[in-house]
C-alpha cells in the first residue's frame, strides 16, 4: 500500500483554490463534514473501475456528461430528471452504435467548484475576485458575494446527497426502463424530421421488439428496467474532498467519498501539485484532462504517479484540444502511453477547447466545432490503431440556448433567450441527442474496424 495521508496535499503547491479568511470557521466546517456519511461506497467505485477498464479494451464505452457547474439556485428535481433522461437516451443510441455497454457517469452530485482563467474579474472598471462555483462563493458581482464562505461546503454536500438520492431512485424505480427510454428517443426523431436519426431509432425499436418476442424481455427484466448511473466531478476544492475521504473497511484503501469518479482539471494537473497528490492516494477511478499544453514528459510522470500499478480502469485521459488541434497533440500522447505500456481509457471532451465569445458577448460553443473535434478524435485513434473509449460533454436536459447550431438551430441572436449556465455553455437536450446519433455513426465504424482487425 502506498505511503499517503489524506492531508498530504496541504504541503504541496496549490492553485485555483480559495483563500478562506476565517480559519476557525473553515476548520469547523471540515470537522462537521468529516463526521457526515460518505456519498458513495468503495464497492461502487470498484465496480465503475472494472467497467472503465472494459471500456479501455473496447468492451464498453463511457458517456460522461452534465453541467459545467451545478448551481444552488437552479437545483430542482426536474433539472436532475431531465439531464438523467437525456443521458439515458444518448446511452441507448450509443449502445446501438458501439454494440457494447455504455457506462453512464454524470457530472452531477458534486460538480460545484470551478477553476477560472483569471483570479479576478473586471466589470465597468470594478475589479472583484472571480466566481469559483457555488461551493466557494456567489456569482453576483458584489464584493460580499465573492468572499469565499466555507459554510457553502455544507450546502453543497446536502445538495449532492439529495441529487444522488434521486438518481438512485430513477435508476432502479422503473423510470429507466429501456422501452420508456426509447419512446422518448422516438419523440425526438419525429419532431426533428431527421431521416437518418429516425432510421436508427426504428432499428433500435426492431431490436427491442425482437428481444420481447424472444422472451429475453421477461427473463432479463431486471437488466432492462434498471440502470447503473455513476457520479463524478472535478476534485478541485481539496478541503471538501479531504473531509469526505474515508478508509474502506474491507481493503483499508482510501476512498474519495464525494463521488464515484473524480477528475483533475487541465489547470491543476501539475505533477508536483496538491491536486495530483490528493488523487494519487484514493482508490476511485481518476480522470485527467489533457489540453494542448500537456507534454509527453508531464504525461509520463502523471501516469507513474496516478497509476503506479497500471490498474485497468483507474486512469481515464480526457483529451480536450479544440477542433483543428487534435492531430497536433493527440498522436504524440497516445504514443507516450504506448511506450510506457500504460493502461488508460481515452475519452474526448469536445467542449473545453471550443469555447468562443459570440458577437453579443456570450460565451458559446458552435455545435459544428464540437462535432468536428469528436470526429478528429476518432480519426486519430483509427490511424494509431488505438481505442476511442468515450465522450465527455457539458450538457443539460433543459431547453437552454447556450451553444450555437444543431438541427433545431440556436443562432447567435438566440443565445440570450435561455442562457442559464453559471459557467460554461452546455449542449441542450436536442443538441445532446443529435450528437449522440453522430457519435454512434463513428462508433459503428469502430465496431467495423475491430472486426477487420480481428480478422487479420
Ligand atoms: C471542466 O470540465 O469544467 C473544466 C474546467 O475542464 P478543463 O479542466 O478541461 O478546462
Ligand atoms: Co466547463
Amino acid at each position: 500500500m502506498i505511503q499517503w495521508q489524506k492531508s498530504d496535499w496541504r504541503d504541496k503547491p496549490r492553485v485555483q483554490m480559495p483563500d478562506y479568511t476565517d480559519a476557525a470557521a473553515l476548520r469547523e466546517v471540515e470537522d462537521r463534514l468529516s463526521r457526515f456519511p460518505p456519498l458513495v461506497f468503495a464497492g461502487e467505485a470498484r465496480k465503475l473501475k472494472a467497467e472503465l477498464g472494459a471500456a479501455a479494451r473496447g468492451e464498453g464505452f463511457l458517456l460522461q456528461g452534465g453541467d459545467c457547474a451545478e448551481s444552488f439556485e437552479q437545483f430542482s428535481a426536474d433539472a436532475i430528471r431531465d439531464t438523467f433522461k437525456v443521458m439515458l437516451q444518448m446511452a441507448m443510441v450509443l449502445t446501438y452504435g458501439a454494440k457494447v455497454p455504455v457506462v453512464k457517469v454524470g457530472r452531477m452530485a458534486g460538480q460545484f467548484a470551478k477553476p477560472r482563467s483569471a483570479p479576478t474579474e473586471v466589470k465597468d472598471g470594478v475589479e472583484l475576485p472571480s466566481y469559483r462555483g457555488d461551493i466557494v462563493n456567489e456569482l453576483a458581482f458584489t464584493e460580499a458575494a465573492r468572499i469565499p464562505d466555507p459554510q457553502k461546503m455544507l450546502q453543497a454536500y446536502t445538495q449532492a446527497a439529495a441529487t444522488l438520492n434521486l438518481l438512485r431512485a430513477f435508476s432502479t424505480g422503473g423510470y429507466a426502463d429501456v422501452h420508456q427510454v426509447h419512446s422518448w428517443t422516438l419523440g425526438f426523431t419525429e419532431s426533428e424530421k431527421a431521416a437518418k436519426y429516425r432510421d436508427m431509432a426504428n432499428r433500435i425499436r426492431d431490436a427491442l421488439d425482437f428481444m420481447k418476442a424472444a422472451g429475453v424481455d421477461s427473463d432479463r427484466a431486471h437488466t432492462l428496467q434498471t440502470v447503473d448511473f455513476y457520479t463524478s466531478h472535478e476534485a478541485l476544492l481539496l478541503e471538501y474532498e479531504e473531509a469526505l475521504c474515508r478508509q474502506d473497511s474491507t481493503s483499508g484503501n482510501w476512498l474519495a467519498g464525494s463521488g464515484h469518479m473524480i477528475w483533475i482539471g487541465d489547470r491543476t494537473r501539475q505533477p508536483d501539485g496538491a491536486h495530483v497528490e490528493f488523487a494519487r492516494g484514493v482508490m476511485n477511478p481518476v480522470g485527467l484532462k489533457c489540453g494542448p499544453s500537456m507534454t509527453s514528459d508531464d504525461l509520463k510522470r502523471l501516469l507513474a504517479t496516478l497509476n503506479p500499478d497500471n490498474e485497468p480502469g483507474r486512469l481515464t485521459l480526457i483529451a480536450r484540444f479544440g477542433a483543428g488541434q487534435v492531430g497536433d497533440h493527440l498522436p504524440q500522447l497516445i504514443r507516450t502511453v504506448q511506450e510506457e505500456g500504460a493502461e488508460v481509457l481515452w475519452v474526448c471532451d469536445p467542449m473545453h477547447g471550443n469555447t468562443i465569445k459570440s458577437g453579443s458577448g456570450y460565451k458559446t460553443r458552435p455545435f459544428d466545432a464540437v462535432l468536428r473535434e469528436v470526429q478528429e478524435f476518432f480519426a486519430v485513434h483509427r490511424a494509431e490503431g488505438t481505442i476511442p473509449g468515450g465522450v465527455h460533454f457539458e450538457m443539460t436536459g433543459q431547453d437552454v440556448t447556450e451553444c450555437t447550431g444543431g438541427v433545431r438551430a440556436v443562432s447567435e441572436e438566440n443565445l440570450s433567450d435561455r442562457y442559464h449556465t453559471a459557467c460554461d455553455p452546455r449542449l441542450n437536450a436536442s443538441q445532446s441527442l443529435e450528437l449522440a446519433f453522430l457519435v454512434a455513426e463513428e462508433l459503428s465504424g469502430r465496431h467495423g474496424g475491430h472486426a477487420a482487425q480481428a480478422a487479420v
